[in-house]
């Protein structure tokens, strides 16, 4: 159906079909709907109490706009892409139905500022329900730590055994990354939690506008200090957008390492069979597709803000079209972090432990080496002396097809006099693990006390 544009009036000719649909934003724009009615009847609202509009117009408004949203959520509103956006869409539908007074909601207001607001206040909510999805996946590392409290897991670096932990302490180290994601969410919503609404095109407005008492009404604690940057920066976009590649990252680490864990090389866990999928071919495979593809969305979280990044670069004052390109980055950002989430919050409280193969694994790779060399420097040896002592010693171990365990009293003293009987009872797993108990470390009592305080803090 063709609509008479909004802002026909300096036009002669019709706007080409194609330019039509090529600049219109209402495919995905429309999403933004409710925030964009809410905006609205704020607006009429303060219209009013300014004595701007008179009261009668303002109810006939909200009454309007009401009625609208309720049409929306029924599925039964017709959007016209020669309505461009879901602004004027929004305004022609009203206008259609109480006449005159729609026309007079647009006062002191452009579309410029109503965007603004529109996508604060929808990303506004999307970050507190982010934030209960991550707190959702703390919750299933806690239980799986606390499940799994005293398990022995190979500790990497360079993905070669380093030194034994405990596969808790490894759940409570992603418990931290998504505690700062959380930290860096709320910090980018305190930011951006502030009404540009009044800021007009770019100038401001000639109308005596009450900006306080729209922010009450919507609920921003403050109002923009600039009417330029109110319409032209996206860098509360950007922010948000940022601190979900860092989350991505996050969970694409997370990604990785359950992949590997998943595989018949190490078999540290099992996911249910929920999260995983089969091959058309091969029948023996479980595939662990969930993580695969978190991993891969992650690539799509950066690539949304480079793409953002790219279309704010070097625009000038104030509000330009490319602005226009932030909504689908932006809108598939929030999809996609929240599924992912989601996904791994579930997934992982539901995976399985192979807590004997982590415990082989632990034991395999010399593990335990710096606990001898830390032993010798208990004995008095210098830390780099006792290094090369152990260092031999390994050498000697690979040479004979022997772990360190396999060393008789004999065989050890060898390679320093320092070593008595009690060796053997500083290489055990539980021993290395135990022995780490400063703040932070890997010591039973410490990873017990840390859970303890996370859920404290929650
Ligand atoms: N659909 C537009 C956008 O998303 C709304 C603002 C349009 N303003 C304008 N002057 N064309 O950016």
């Amino acid at each position: 159906m063709a609509h008479e544009k909004l802002w026909g009036g300096r036009f002669s000719e019709p706007t080409d079909t194609f330019v039509e649909e090529f600049t219109a934003s209402i495919d995905f724009d429309k999403r933004l709907y409710h925030q964009d009615i809410r905006g609205s009847i704020a607006h009429a609202r303060m219209l009013g109490k300014q004595g701007i509009l008179p009261m009668a117009e303002v109810e006939k408004i909200v009454h309007g706009l009401q009625g609208i949203l309720a049409r929306i959520e029924e599925g039964n509103f017709d959007f016209s892409v020669g309505l461009e956006d879901i602004h004027m869409n929004i305004e022609a539908r009203l206008t259609e139905k109480i006449g005159e007074a729609g026309k007079r909601l647009h006062t002191g207001r452009s579309r410029n500022d109503q965007v603004a607001v529109d996508i604060r206040l929808y990303l506004r909510d999307e970050i507190v329900e982010i934030s209960a999805y991550l707190d959702l996946l703390v919750d299933s590392l806690i239980y799986q730590a606390e499940t799994n409290l005293g398990v022995i897991m190979p500790g990497y670096t360079h993905l070669q055994t380093a030194q034994p932990i405990l596969f808790s302490h490894h759940m409570m180290a992603y418990v931290e990354m998504f505690t700062r994601d959380k930290g860096r969410m709320e910090d980018c919503l305190r930011r951006m939690n502030v009404l540009p609404l009044g800021a007009g095109a770019l100038a401001g407005t000639t109308f005596p506008i009450d900006r306080e008492h729209v922010a009450e009404l919507l609920d921003f604690p403050q109002v923009t200090r600039n009417s330029l940057d109110s319409v032209s920066d996206r860098d509360f976009a950007l922010e948000f957008m940022a601190a979900s590649s860092i989350l991505m990252m996050h969970l694409s680490r997370f990604s990785e390492e359950l992949i590997l864990w998943s595989t018949s090389e190490f078999k540290f866990v099992e996911l249910t069979d929920s999260f995983c999928t089969g091959s058309s071919i091969m029948p023996q495979k479980k595939n662990p597709d969930v993580p695969e593809l978190v991993r891969g969305k992650t690539g799509r979280v950066y690539g949304n803000l480079m793409a953002l990044l790219t279309v704010m670069k070097a625009l000038p004052l104030a509000y330009n079209k490319d602005m226009q390109e932030d909504k689908e980055p932006l809108f598939d950002t929030i999809d996609t972090v929240k599924g992912s989430l989601k996904i791994f919050a579930d997934m992982v409280r539901e995976m399985r432990i192979n807590t004997g193969n982590m415990r082989t694994a632990a034991a395999k790779g010399f593990s335990t080496a710096t606990d001898v060399a830390d032993y010798l420097v208990r004995k008095g040896m210098p830390f780099r002396d006792a290094h090369e002592v152990v260092g031999k010693t390994v050498a000697y171990c690979i040479a004979n097809g022997k772990d360190l365990p396999d060393l008789t009293l004999e065989e050890w003293k060898g390679f320093s006099d320092k070593i008595g009987e009690d060796i053997f009872d500083c290489i055990t797993l539980e021993a290395s693990v135990n022995a780490r108990a400063a703040t932070g470390g890997t010591a039973l009592e410490r990873v017990k006390g840390e859970i303890e305080r996370v859920k404290a803090g929650r």
